[in-house]
Order: C-alpha cells, then structure tokens, then sequence
C-alpha cells in the first residue's frame, strides 16, 4: 500500500472533531477506498484543553494554525476554523505557499476570495477543495463538476439554509409567529453566532455563490447577488400562500440569461407538492438542471457534525487517490467575470397589500399595475371588519423590476396602506 496521506486539521469545533471521529472510526475502510491509509498527524485549535468527546492525545498539537499548515509531517491542511478573514485565510494562503493541498468547509472564506485563492492554488499546483461549504452533508459540488460534467447547466436553485427553512415550516405548522420561532431556534442552539447570517440569507447567499460559478464558469462574486432574508415573512403571509397551494421558501436561484447571470436568495413560493415545497425542517434541498440529463433533486442534512464531516472527507478522498480537480471545475483564468442580471426572468409574483377599504380603491390598484405593465392572474380579498382590507394578488408573469415600479406607483394612489408584500413565484 502507498504512503499514508497526513491530515493537519486547523480547527476542532463540530466539523473538526466529525473528521476526527470519522477517520479514526472508519481507518480500515478509508485505506482500501482510497488505496492508502488516511491519517492526522497534527491538530490546532484555540484552546488545548476542552473535552471535545474525541481522542486527539495521539496527534502534535499547534497552537497556531500557520504553523500547522508549515509541518513538515502535514501532507494537506484541512481548515475548518471559519470565517472569512483572519485566521482562516492566513492557514488557507500558507498551505498553498507551502505547496499543499486544502480542504475547507468555509464558504464564507470563498464567497469573498474564493477566485484569488483558486488562482493562488492554481499557480502553486495545489488542490483547493470545499464540498462541505455548500449544503452540508449533499455531494453538491461533486454532483456539478463529475455527474454533470457533460451538462450545460440552465438552472441551480435550492434551499441551502436549514435554520431559515426550520423557521419557515415552525411557523406554518404551528402558526407561530417570526419572532417566537427566532427565539426558539436561538434556544435551540440552530442559529449561527451573528444570526443575521441565517435569517439574513448571507450564508445562503455564499453557498449560492459558490455553485453559480461552477455551474456557469463565472467567477465567484458575493455582492452580484439579490439578497433578501426571512425576517419580514409573516404567518399572514404563509397562510395566504398555503390557500394558493405554494409555500414559501427561502430559496436561492442562479440562472444565465442573454442578459447575463440572475442570482438571488430570497424568500419565493414554490408549488406546495413539489420536492421544494415538501422540504421540512432543518434539511437542505438543491435542483440543478442540465440540457442533457434534465431536472437533478438532491435532498440531505444542511448542516452537524457527522454531515458536513462526511462531506469533508469525500474531498480528502479524492486527494488520496490522486483525483485533482480545479476549485471552480475549470482552471480559474478560465472563470468569467460576472455581467449580473438583476431578475431579467419573467416569473408570476405573489403580492399583499392593505387597502383602504372605499370604492374605487381596488380600481386604482388594478391600474396602478396595468401601468406598469403588470396583467392579474388571481385576486383575493377576505372578509374583515375594520377600515382595512387585505387583498392578495397574483399576478401573470412579469419581472422584478416591473413589480417594484407598480409598488412605487401604489404610494401615489392615496389607498394602499404601509408596505405592500411582493414574492416571486418560482416554477420547479
Ligand atoms: N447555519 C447553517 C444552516 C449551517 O442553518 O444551514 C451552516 O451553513
């Protein structure tokens, strides 16, 4: 048998301890998969003495990562510390300096500088690998730049978020309301130490970075994507969709049109018997369409300590066997800049707003879309007591843009009370 492949693991927190537990549990197995032993030789993390519910007496201990990624008994850095910056970074860059292979989990790190550093490993001659950086424990990435190879890819879309999609379904199956669920799942320990991360839609937002660009040969820009969190959805709302047969879903979409690349993470409707709209809980869901093979669903846990360690080892196992491919799936001076189209795809939307309830007043609604060249598909209006009435929309297909210039004109018609609501309608 071949020369064992040495680990050096910065970071030992969920994930880092799940690569510990999985390679020393499944030794055996990893050496005749891979055709040669997987070991760790050196670990580093912040503090040395925790109880982490795993046996690491028997690896060097570094107190700084850098200087894990600089031994010379470390064949491949695995960094799983987080973060987009700081130290993160700094082990990331000293392993490709030192000519070394890495494997991380941090889609933060690559959202931001994923093409400098795939350039930076490029050039070193260095695998820079990341399966476990989107959707947790879903061979996602593998399933684009292997089983997909022969595709042109025409759409990815997905549920990347497993706390946004806990919160989404508590409120509907319970009928509670945002903020109660927040603070459960905040209880729960669901959500990420600055929440706005989860609720907020950014770290969906970078896992969708990531796929776009292996998807589509597109460098990874973050900032190209239209990003909208959950923290205005109401049970209101949830309900409305629910009596329309949709669900709504913090769901990302990246797509290339004539116009150029439509990324967004927002919250959308999908049709409530669909794979996206029977997604429970904390699970991740992503769709990827291809011209040859159609409509792919891959379905799994988002997140936890033996998922996202699973996907960790499913690239250390290609780097034992010798499989080398480029971060993005092509070589990264092949990557195209991104030419971001805001929402250019015509969809059907969603839309709630409060009228004052006097005559005429749904008139000037209707025309206040007609102007802006918007037709209705299905309009709702339930009974109420009050001034007020709320009315639900449905609108055929239009754009983004179009739906943002009717609210706009809503403001001038002196019956539309605060802000309207305005979701798309996502086809699957
Ligand atoms: N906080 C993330 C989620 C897991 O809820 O899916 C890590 O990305």
């Amino acid at each position: 048998m071949s020369d064992p492949l040495r680990l050096g693991i910065a970071g030992l927190g969920t994930v880092g301890i799940g690569v510990v537990k999985i390679v020393q549990r499944h030794a055996d197995l990893l050496a005749l998969r891979c055709g040669r032993p997987v070991e760790i030789t050196a670990v580093s993390a912040r503090s040395r003495g925790r109880n982490r519910g795993a046996d690491i007496s028997g690896y060097a201990w570094e107190d700084d990562p850098v200087a894990l990624a600089r031994r010379d008994d470390v064949d491949l850095v695995v960094e799983l510390m987080g973060g987009e910056d700081g130290p993160a970074l700094a082990v990331t860059r000293a392993a490709i300096a030192e000519g070394k292979d890495v494997v991380t989990a941090n889609k933060a790190m690559l959202a931001i500088h994923g093409h400098a550093l795939a350039t930076e490993a490029e050039a070193a001659s260095v695998a820079l690998r990341f399966e476990a950086a989107v959707a947790g424990g879903i061979p996602v990435i593998k399933a684009l730049t292997e089983g997909m190879v022969g595709n042109r890819i025409t759409r990815v879309m997905g549920v990347m978020n497993g706390t946004c999609n806990y919160i989404l379904t508590r409120m509907e199956d319970a009928g509670l309301p945002y903020d109660t669920v927040f603070e459960e799942a905040a209880q729960l320990g669901y959500l990420e130490a600055d929440p706005n991360l989860d609720v907020g839609g950014i770290d969906a937002a970078h896992k969708l970075t990531l796929l776009a660009s292996i998807a589509f040969g597109t460098r990874p820009v973050f900032s190209a994507i239209d990003l909208e969190g959950i923290q205005r959805i109401s049970v209101e709302d949830i309900r409305h969709a629910a009596d329309l047969g949709l669900r709504i879903k913090l769901l990302g979409v990246a797509r290339m049109t004539g116009r150029g690349l439509e990324q967004s993470m927002s919250p959308c409707l999908v049709p409530a018997d669909s794979p996206l709209g029977q997604l429970k809980g904390g699970t991740n869901m992503v769709v990827i369409e291809g011209d040859s093979v159609g409509q792919i669903v891959l379905r799994g846990p988002g997140a936890g300590e033996g998922p996202t360690a699973s996907a960790v080892m499913a690239d250390v196992a290609d780097l034992a066997r010798g499989l080398r491919i480029p971060p993005f799936g092509q070589p990264a001076a092949t990557l195209v800049e991104v030419t971001a189209a805001r929402a250019t795809a015509a969809k059907p939307f969603y839309m709630r707003m409060t009228l004052v309830d006097r005559p005429g007043a749904l008139a000037r609604v209707a025309a206040a879309l007609g102007d802006a060249g918007i037709s209705i598909d299905r309009m709702r209006q339930h009974g109420h007591e009050g001034t007020d009435v709320p009315v639900i929309i449905v609108t055929h297909k239009t754009t983004r843009d179009a739906i943002d210039h009717a609210t706009g004109l809503f403001s001038t018609t002196g019956v539309v009370v605060g802000e309207p609501v305005a979701m798309a309608i996502e086809a699957i």
